[in-house]
C-alpha cells in the first residue's frame, strides 16, 4: 500500500508495496488530496530510467538502502552475525501497520533472524520523525556497525548548512556546496560537543533565512554521531543520521535490541525560518516546561569557588531587589570543592564552607521570595576525592588516559556507581527545597562507551523526575555541548554558551534558536566586561541581547551601583512582561545584506504584535544603511512600529535620527513594512534598537 501522510502543509508519501522495503517517494510540499489511483500513479511516475552499467531494474532507495538494493552510498544497516561473520541480509517487510500519522514497518532478513521495525511519522507539525529497531530473533550474537536513518532529497537541494564551534563559540554555521561524494560528520565526545553538526539543512542554492526550499535533520541523541548528505552519481542524494557506534559496543545476544533515537526533519519553502515554524511548535508539544520561565541568578561569575555566606547572602539580597525569582548556585558547594581540580562525586554539602549546610542561604533565598537551584555534574569523579579512593571500579578509563579539566567520568552502566548519584541526588533534593538542577558535564568521554552512558544519563534524570516532581533541570555542558532533542525531552532549559558576552550571544542565540525555542536558551545579563572575551559592551546591548531567552544574570550585583542595579530591575521587569509573548510566538530572521546588521523578533501567534531587535554587530557597510524589512507580519493589518526603550536608548552615530524614529513611531501595511521597510538609526557597534509592533484597529 502507499501511505500519504499529510500536515500542516507538508506531505510524506511512503511507497510500502510488496514485500520491499518501503521506500520514500516524496517528502517536501503538500501534495493535496490524492486517492489510491493518485498515489499509485505518483509512486510509479517516480521510478527512474535503468541507466547503462547499472544493476537492470530500476534503483529504489528505501528507508533502509543497502548493497543488496543496487544502492552503493553508504549502507543504513552494517552488521554481522558473530559465528558466522556474515553481514546482515537484505530484508523484506512482513507487515505494515497504520496508526493516523504514523507507520510500523516490520521487516526481516528471512531465516537469520534479524527483524527491523521502522517507525515513520509525520506530526501535527508537519515534522518527520523516524526510527529503527533491530532486534535479534536467532540463536547468534549480532555485532551491530550502524544503523542509521535515510531521507532522500531532491537533486536542487545542492547546498548544506551545518553547524561547528568551540567551546564559547558555539553552532558557528558552515555552508558547503555538495557535489558528488559524501559530506560528513561524525562526533566522538561521549555527548554533542561544541562542533556538533547539530541541524543538517540542505537546500536550493542560497537558501536562507527568509526563502529557499530546504530540507533538514537532526539526531535526537545526547551522544556520539555520525551524519552524512551524500550525492552519488547512481540514484537520489540523501540524508542520513545515526548513532556513530564504536568497534563492539553493540553486540545484541538472542533476543536482545537496539533502537535507534529520534531523527527528527522538517521541510520548508520559506528557508530557516520556515523550519523553525515547524520544529519550534513540535519541541514545545514534548516540552516538560511548566509555567513562565523565571528570571535566574547564576553566582558562577559572580563568586566562582569562592563560597562564603555572607557575600552569597548580599548577593541574594540583591538579586531580590532587582527581581531575580531563581537564585542558583554554582559550582563549589560540595566537600573539599575549592577549585576544579577536585571533589566531584562528594555530593555532600562541605561543612568547612557551610557549616550550617545549605540551609541558611537557601532560607534566605526563598524569604525573598524566590525559589533556589543548585549545581552539579553527577556523571563526573575527580581523581582527587573520596568517591573515587572508596570506589577506582566504578571510574571508567584506565588510571593513565588523560584527565580533562582535571576529570574523570564515572561508570553509569556500573549498577552499584549509579545507585549511589542517584540516591545522592535524590537526598539533595529531599533535604532542601531545590526547585531547580543545572546539571553540567564537562568533559568528553574517552571511552568508546557513549551509548550505555548516554542511555544511563536518560534513566539517570527520568528517574529523579519521578523522585522530585516539579523539580527543574537545565543541561549544560562546558556551556553548549549538550543541545539536542533528546536531553530536551528531559530538561527545561539549556545553558547555550558559557560565554555571556552579547556580541558572540547574538549569533549563538540566532543559529541554535532555529531548532531550539528562545524560551529554553538560557541567557544572562553578564559583567560589563564579558569573561569569556575581555571585550566590554552597553547594559543596554547586554540587556537586549538576555530578553530574547531564558533570562537570567550572571554578574556580581555586589559591584553594580544603585543606578545599575535599578536599570537591572527595569530590564527584568520588562522581561517578566513579556515572557509569555516572547516564549510563545513565532521567532523570524530577516535576510539582510550588510553581514554587521541582525533583525530578530518574535510574532505573536494570531500576528497581532511583535517584538524586534535590529542589531549592529560592527560598523555598518554603508553609511545610510538601507532600510530593513519587517518580516513575519500579517500583509493585509496595518501595525504602529515604535522604538521601544529596554534600560537606555542605543548609541548611534547620525546627527538626525530618522523621522519616524522623531515621532516615536509610524503606522503602516504590514505589506508596506515587509515590502518597503524602514530606515533604521545608525547604530554604534555593539548596540540594538528594539521595536515594538502591535497591529492597529
Ligand atoms: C561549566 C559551566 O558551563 C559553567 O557555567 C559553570 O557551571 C562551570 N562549569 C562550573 O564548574
Amino acid at each position: 500500500m502507499i501511505h500519504h501522510l499529510r500536515a500542516a502543509g507538508s506531505s510524506l508519501v511512503l511507497d510500502a508495496r510488496g514485500s520491499r522495503l518501503p521506500a520514500i517517494v516524496h517528502w517536501g510540499a503538500d501534495l493535496g488530496d490524492l486517492d489510491e489511483r493518485g498515489l499509485t500513479a505518483l509512486a510509479d511516475s517516480a521510478v527512474p530510467a535503468v541507466g547503462p552499467s547499472s544493476i537492470d531494474l530500476p534503483l529504489r532507495v528505501s528507508v533502509l538502502p543497502g548493497l543488496a538494493e543496487g544502492w552503493s552510498g553508504r549502507p543504513a544497516l552494517q552488521g554481522f552475525w558473530s559465528a558466522t561473520g556474515r553481514a546482515i541480509g537484505a530484508l523484506e517487510v512482513r507487515e505494515v501497520e497504520r496508526d493516523g500519522l504514523l507507520l510500523r514497518v516490520t521487516s526481516d532478513d528471512g531465516s537469520d533472524g534479524a527483524v527491523v521495525v521502522t517507525e515513520v511519522e509525520l506530526t501535527e507539525h508537519g515534522v518527520l520523525r523516524i526510527r529503527h529497531r533491530l532486534r535479534n530473533d536467532s540463536r547468534d550474537r549480532l555485532e551491530l556497525a550502524a544503523l542509521d536513518a535515510v531521507l532522500p532529497i531532491p537533486d536542487r537541494a545542492r547546498e548544506v548548512l551545518d553547524f561547528t564551534g568551540l567551546w564559547t563559540h558555539e553552532r558557528r554555521p558552515q555552508r558547503t556546496a555538495l557535489g558528488l561524494g559524501s559530506w560528513s560528520r561524525q562526533t566522538r565526545h561521549g555527548r554533542p560537543g561544541h562542533d556538533d553538526p547539530f541541524l543538517t539543512v540542505a537546500g536550493t542554492a542560497g537558501f536562507a533565512f527568509r526563502s529557499g526550499e530546504v530540507w533538514a535533520a537532526h539526531l535526537a541523541w545526547s551522544g556520539d554521531k555520525s551524519v552524512h548528505v551524500e550525492r552519488q552519481p547512481l540514484g537520489p542524494a540523501v540524508i542520513a543520521l545515526g548513532e556513530l557506534l564504536a568497534p563492539g559496543e553493540i553486540r545484541l545476544a538472542p533476543g536482545e535490541s537496539y533502537t535507534t533515537p529520534w531523527v527528527v526533519g522538517a521541510w520548508s519553502r520559506e528557508g530557516l525560518d520556515g523550519l523553525s515554524a515547524r520544529l519550534h511548535p513540535y519541541v514545545r508539544s514534548r516540552s516538560t516546561v511548566r509555567g513562565p520561565r523565571p528570571v535566574v541568578l547564576n553566582t558562577w561569575e559572580a563568586v566562582y569557588f569562592d563560597h562564603d555566606l555572607d557575600v552569597l547572602g548580599r548577593l541574594v539580597e540583591a538579586a531580590a531587589q532587582v527581581g531575580v525569582e531563581r537564585f542558583v548556585l554554582d559550582d563549589g558547594w560540595f566537600t573539599g570543592r575549592r577549585d576544579d581540580r577536585r571533589a566531584l562525586g562528594d555530593w555532600t554539602v562541605d561543612p568547612t564552607v557551610w557549616p550550617q549546610g545549605l540551609h541558611p542561604l537557601v532560607d534566605l533565598v526563598r524569604s525573598h521570595g524566590m525559589d533556589f537551584g543548585l549545581w552539579v555534574e553527577p556523571e563526573m569523579v575527580s581523581p582527587d576525592s573520596a568517591l573515587a579512593r572508596a570506589h577506582p571500579e566504578w571510574v571508567l578509563g584506565e588510571p593513565s588516559a588523560p584527565t580533562w579539566r582535571f576529570q574523570r567520568t564515572l561508570d553509569l552502566d556500573h549498577p552499584e556507581a549509579y545507585a549511589y548519584v542517584r540516591d545522592r541526588l535524590v537526598a539533595l533534593v529531599r533535604e532542601y527545597p531545590i526547585a531547580y538542577l543545572k546539571w553540567d558535564h564537562n568533559r568528553d568521554l574517552l571511552e568508546p562507551v557513549a551509548h550505555r552512558q548516554t542511555m544511563a544519563l536518560y534513566r539517570l534524570i527520568d528517574e529523579l523526575r519521578v523522585a522530585a516532581p516539579g523539580l527543574e533541570i537545565e543541561s549544560c555542558a562546558s556551556g553548549g555541548a549538550r543541545i539536542d532533542l533528546g536531553i530536551l525531552e528531559r530538561v527545561d532549559r539549556v545553558w547555550t554558551s558559557d560565554t555571556n558576552d552579547p556580541l558572540e550571544r547574538q549569533q549563538i542565540q540566532r543559529w541554535t534558536g532555529i531548532l531550539v525555542p528562545p524560551e529554553y536558551l538560557g541567557s544572562h545579563l553578564g559583567a560589563p566586561r564579558a569573561h569569556t572575551t575581555g571585550r566590554s559592551s552597553d547594559l543596554s546591548f547586554r540587556a537586549a541581547t538576555a530578553l530574547f531567552g531564558s533570562a537570567g544574570i550572571e554578574w556580581d550585583l555586589l559591584a553594580a551601583d544603585d543606578e545599575q542595579r535599578a536599570r537591572i530591575a527595569s530590564w527584568t521587569a520588562a522581561y517578566r512582561e513579556r515572557r509569555a509573548a516572547l516564549h510563545t510566538g513565532t521567532v523570524v530572521r530577516a535576510d539582510l545584506c550588510d553581514p554587521a546588521l541582525l533583525l530578530h523578533g518574535v510574532v505573536a501567534p494570531d500576528r497581532s504584535s511583535a517584538l524586534f531587535a535590529y542589531v549592529a554587530l560592527a560598523a555598518a557597510e554603508h553609511a545610510l544603511p538601507a532600510p530593513v524589512r519587517l518580516v513575519g507580519l500579517d500583509q493585509d493589518r496595518v501595525y504602529r512600529v515604535r522604538p521601544w526603550t529596554l534600560v537606555d536608548r542605543p548609541a548611534v552615530i547620525q546627527d538626525v535620527a530618522p523621522p519616524w524614529v522623531l515621532e516615536g513611531g509610524v503606522t503602516l501595511p504590514g505589506r508596506v513594512l515587509a515590502e518597503v521597510g524602514l530606515p533604521m538609526p545608525l547604530l554604534l557597534p555593539q548596540q540594538a534598537l528594539l521595536l515594538e509592533v502591535d497591529a492597529v484597529g
